[in-house]
């Protein structure tokens, strides 16, 4: 669907001529097409200029820039402008803006700052998303809409507390619910009326961010929160959706943050698109990982890399510039994750305000004589030819990972055991070891449906929604693998204590009973002990964090813990359950040890990977369509990798060339090999 009116990955990015003149604008063409761009997101943040007061709107100016780009075939992403609101109104209606998480009323400033229960708020930006719709909707050049930008951040007005209260009546019906729901018995903090209920901020529950008195309400204010936000996502779409029933409809992610449950926006998302931020020391692995979950968030359906930085940023410590390759070698990793687009934030830079030091494809100096701007025309001129071979093409992959939003605020907002426990880290961990044995693995939602994995890890499941173990129980008798870790099965919804032992609804299931949790200290260690019985190669790893000291209730013990009171308790066990098995990993382990146990596991599935023997750093995936399959494999190393590819000869969709067997590839090179 998305690629009707323009055939190909989509390549161009963020544009705000609104800052400079028509004859920059007309030098900004010039350029485009010396590099291939053929896709500008406009107006993301005119609403100012769009609306200049209550009464009035002006759309001369976006009319020009919308029509002079489609003058010379650039097609356009459409924002609403509604990411910062205009001055005018924060003056007219002080509603507009946040109250902060310290209880400050807002003022003026900034973007991203409009409150969501804001009655203003959600007037205007509904009546500005149907006016574009309205005039834009049969331009030529529409391809998307984008709605706002980059949504998050909370407030805690007090329009916001009144939604809250009703948000909750929806979601307990009674008082003695909520009650019941809240645990509100503790430190006597039981509710008569649902005035009383206040936001859990600085000035109530909370303080540092994520530290709470009441987790379920801490929880429920996050969830509330990202329900609201989307409210305010979801009047726009509407108010789009009446006048342009065709062009997709999109807003921005930002991959693995934290405020906003992305799941449960992408069901009301035609394409999901989103920004993708690496510092120069991010993990590769780590970037492949937050592409899978973009792409898990629709269930494998492909996603537009919405934003990326050509070269460096502005808002990072150390704005790193991206070395030579690295660009085009990430805006390939995007599409070898299942992007259909590449796209860039921005394609001029700014000369003023807070991102004039961010990277643009046209840089300060104007002309197309830098090194950015060549390494973009070249790779303007591949995805020209690659056209529309990719497209809509589909990962299948074997292996998962579940990951869930709210049972990442529920691990993040615990008082104890560890502050140490980051969930996105401990998810990070299972992946990377995939990654590193060049398993393709999706990430998807404890909704998804599990028919088409052979193995799925859900690292630190502390949140057991309803049916979720029931599920995983029915994909371990027909023959699934399913690991977890320390910290799973602890509470339900609403982080109440699943009372009966740990790991509670998944007891049976995995064969163990957790008794106790040790939490280690920052540089301790336990070890991981393997005998090497039941085929896992005996040796010695590390484990850290957090320890469950458990007990075995039919499960094989794989390894044991090498030191402290527990030494010689099971730290990993397999129960067999059905025809499957259920593993627990009872602490953090090392890097060696997951590698090893994912290794095992997969030859004993026969899941394979995707590349022969090649070194570390190179990254493996497969996109399939019409019966053919697309490998990509990416040199992420500053050296060239030495690998082993398939001996039956392959295309090379970037040179046109055959390849087979033993071939070095390029330090930061790409592959896409064709079969
Ligand atoms: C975000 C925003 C952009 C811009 C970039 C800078 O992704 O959506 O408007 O600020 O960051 O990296
Ligand atoms: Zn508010």
């Amino acid at each position: 669907m998305i690629h009707e009116r323009l055939p190909k990955i989509w390549y161009g990015g963020d544009y705000n001529p609104e800052q400079w003149d028509e004859a920059t604008m007309e030098e900004d063409i010039r350029m485009f097409k010396l590099a291939e761009i053929d896709v500008a997101t406009v107006n993301v943040f005119s609403w100012a200029r769009i609306q200049p007061s209550e009464e009035e709107y002006d759309f001369s100016g976006l009319d020009a820039i919308v029509d002079r780009l489609h003058r010379d075939g650039i097609t356009i992403c459409l924002a609403t402008s509604t990411g910062a609101h205009p001055a005018w109104m924060a003056k007219r209606y002080p509603d507009v803006t946040r109250v902060d998480y310290e209880g400050r009323k807002r003022k003026f400033g900034g973007r991203h700052n409009s409150c969501p229960s804001s009655p203003a708020y959600l007037k205007y930006s509904a009546l500005i998303a149907d006016k574009l719709a309205e005039r834009y909707k049969d331009h030529p050049a529409l391809v998307a809409w984008h709605i706002s930008n980059e949504y998050g951040g909370y407030c805690y007005c007090d329009n916001c507390a009144e939604a809250f209260r009703v948000w909750l009546q929806k979601r307990y019906g009674t008082i003695e619910q909520l009650n019941k729901a809240w645990y509100t018995s503790f430190w006597g903090h039981t509710f008569y009326d649902w005035d009383e209920i206040v936001p859990p901020n600085a000035l109530s529950e909370e303080w540092a961010g994520n530290r709470t008195n009441f987790q379920s309400i801490s929880l429920d204010y996050r969830r509330f929160q990202s329900d609201a936000l989307l409210d305010c996502y979801l009047i726009e779409h509407a108010a789009i959706r009446r006048h342009s029933p065709d062009v997709q409809i999109t807003t921005n992610l930002m991959g693995t943050y934290p405020e906003l449950d992305y799941f449960k926006w992408a069901k009301h998302m035609d394409v999901v698109s989103w920004d993708n931020y690496p510092s120069i020391d991010t993990p590769v692995s780590y970037t492949a990982m937050t592409h899978a979950l973009m792409r898990g968030l629709k269930s494998g359906q492909p996603f537009m890399l919405m934003e990326q930085t050509p070269s460096q940023q502005n808002w990072q410590a150390y704005n790193a510039l991206k070395r030579p390759g690295v660009m085009r070698l990430w805006s390939y990793q995007a599409v070898a994750h299942g992007a259909d687009t590449v796209m860039f934030f921005q394609l001029r830079r700014s000369i003023g305000a807070c991102e004039k030091y961010h990277g643009a494809v046209i840089e300060h100096v104007g002309h197309e004589h830098t090194r950015v701007f060549r390494e973009c025309a070249e790779l303007g001129r591949e995805l020209t030819q690659l056209s529309d071979k990719l497209l809509d093409s589909r990962l299948e992959s074997r292996a998962a990972i579940v990951f869930d939003w709210e049972n990442r605020w529920a691990v993040e907002l615990s008082s104890g055991p560890s502050v140490a426990l980051k969930y996105v880290n401990e998810v990070h961990k299972y992946y990377d070891a995939l990654f590193e044995a060049r398993i393709q693995t999706d990430m998807i939602s404890v909704e998804e449906s599990l028919d088409r994995y052979d193995l799925v890890i859900a690292p630190v499941m502390y949140m057991i929604k309803p049916g979720f173990a029931e599920k995983i129980e029915a994909f371990v008798e027909r023959g699934g693998t399913f690991i977890t870790t320390f910290f799973s099965g602890i509470v339900g919804e609403t982080d109440i204590v699943t009372t009966g032992g740990y790991p509670g609804k998944l007891r049976k299931l995995l064969g163990i009973w957790a008794e106790e949790i040790d939490a280690l200290l920052p540089g301790q260690s336990n070890q991981l002990i393997i005998k090497g019985e039941h085929g896992l190669l005996k040796g010695e790893y590390d484990c850290s964090i957090l320890c469950d000291l458990i007990h075995s209730e039919g499960a094989e013990v794989m390894a044991e813990y090498g030191s402290d009171f527990y030494k010689g308790m099971p730290v990993v066990t397999r129960n067999k359950f059905g025809k499957g098995e259920a593993w627990y990993v009872a602490s953090s382990p090392d890097k060696a040890f997951l590698q090893a146990m994912i290794g095992q596991i997969c030859a004993e599935k026969g899941i394979e990977p995707l590349l022969g023997s090649a070194p570390s750093g190179v990254e493996a995936t497969r996109r399939s369509k019409d019966g053919k399959t697309y490998t990509f494999v990416l040199n992420h190393n500053a050296e060239p990798a030495e690998i082993e590819l398939p001996s039956a000869p392959q295309l090379d969709l970037l040179t046109g060339e055959t390849v087979s067997g033993a071939y070095t590839l390029a330090a930061k090179g790409v592959l896409i090999l064709e079969q």
